[in-house]
């Protein structure tokens, strides 16, 4: 029986992987701690706490996600994001466990116009993609038995995100105004989990990329949302981002290859527009947020 540690079980990932990591792993001990358990950016207690369990694999979920808030505060985006993630390294080294750790699309700055393979060297454009990149590093440079997905756009039931966002405002306001120049993949939190699983189960080490297939503009994904949901008399207007201006740069083109993930479980992930209905058939407005 393998003991699997989960790390920021409570977020909106964590809320989906739990349960698909439960029906994956039937026989086996699956626990989930959050900030309340453990506090990944203090060292000697991550370490006392994950030695204590001495899990076989610790799934490190756990980060600082504001984007925005990470460029006015650097220093918790490196504390938990890259400290933190070396923080949980240490413990998995002292445990000879294996160390999952989440990625993200942010550590690339888009220019390549075509997809991004594991291999690409990254050049993060903002505060959170750095941050993300360091605890990267920190993780395959202290364990052997490493797993690192970059994913992306995640949207789920236990986590506030793009889709209840358009959702609300859609209830509040004739006419919404998206960002049409930024390209990635929307990432359905379930499917998600069911890669990281599938990617455990194949003991899997080294990068992989992991996002819903195919790939669309957030103004698209904001119509798609809305058309699906019966919301369509709102209007929406394709922006620039340099018309939203928000503090952190995103880059313009941010779409992942997902074929070695293919090559190695066989596993592609579904279209994001189905995937999309899926979830918008399942969701409530008071969801948000209640995995916590
Ligand atoms: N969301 C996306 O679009 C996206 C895209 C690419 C990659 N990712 C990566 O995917 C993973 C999951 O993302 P998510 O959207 O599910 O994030 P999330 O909803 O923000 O969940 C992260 C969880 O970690 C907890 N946490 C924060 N600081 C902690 C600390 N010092 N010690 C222990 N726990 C702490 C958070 O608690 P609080 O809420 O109380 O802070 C939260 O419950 C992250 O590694 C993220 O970087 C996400």
């Amino acid at each position: 029986m393998k003991r699997i540690l989960v790390i920021g079980a409570k977020g909106m990932l964590g809320g989906d992987l739990m349960g698909v990591l439960l029906s994956f792993f039937p026989n086996d001990e699956i626990f989930g701690w959050d900030i309340e358990e453990i506090d990944i950016q203090k060292e000697e207690d991550t370490v006392f706490k994950i030695e204590k369990l001495r899990p076989h694999i610790v799934i490190n979920i756990a980060a600082y996600t504001d984007v925005d808030g990470c460029e006015s505060n650097e220093e918790k985006a490196f504390a938990v994001n890259a400290e933190g993630a070396r923080h949980v390294a240490l413990a998995a080294l002292r445990c000879q466990a294996k160390v999952v750790y989440l990625s993200t699309d942010y550590v690339f700055d888009g220019k390549k116009r075509e997809p991004y393979l594991e291999g690409d060297p990254p050049h993060p454009l903002n505060v959170y993609g750095h941050s993300k990149w360091k605890g990267e590093r920190y993780v395959q440079e202290l364990v052997k038995d490493v797993l690192i997905i970059r994913t992306q756009w995640l949207y789920g039931k236990y986590g506030k995100n793009f889709v209840t966002s358009i959702l609300r405002q859609a209830s509040e306001k004739r006419v919404l105004s998206i960002v049409n120049d930024q390209i990635g993949s929307p990432t359905y939190t379930v499917d998600l989990a069911k890669a990281i699983s599938t990617l455990i189960q194949f003991d899997a080490r080294g990068i992989f990329h992991a996002a819903n297939s195919d790939f669309c503009t957030w103004y698209t994904f904001g119509q798609a949302i809305l058309k699906l949901s019966g919301m369509d008399k709102v209007k929406v207007i394709p922006i620039s981002s340099k018309e939203l201006a928000r503090p952190a740069v995103r880059p313009s083109y941010s779409v992942f290859n997902c074929q070695k993930l293919k090559k190695e479980t066989s596993l592609t992930l579904r279209p994001w527009s189905e995937a999309l209905k899926e979830y918008l058939s399942t969701y409530r407005p008071s969801t948000g947020r209640t995995g916590r």
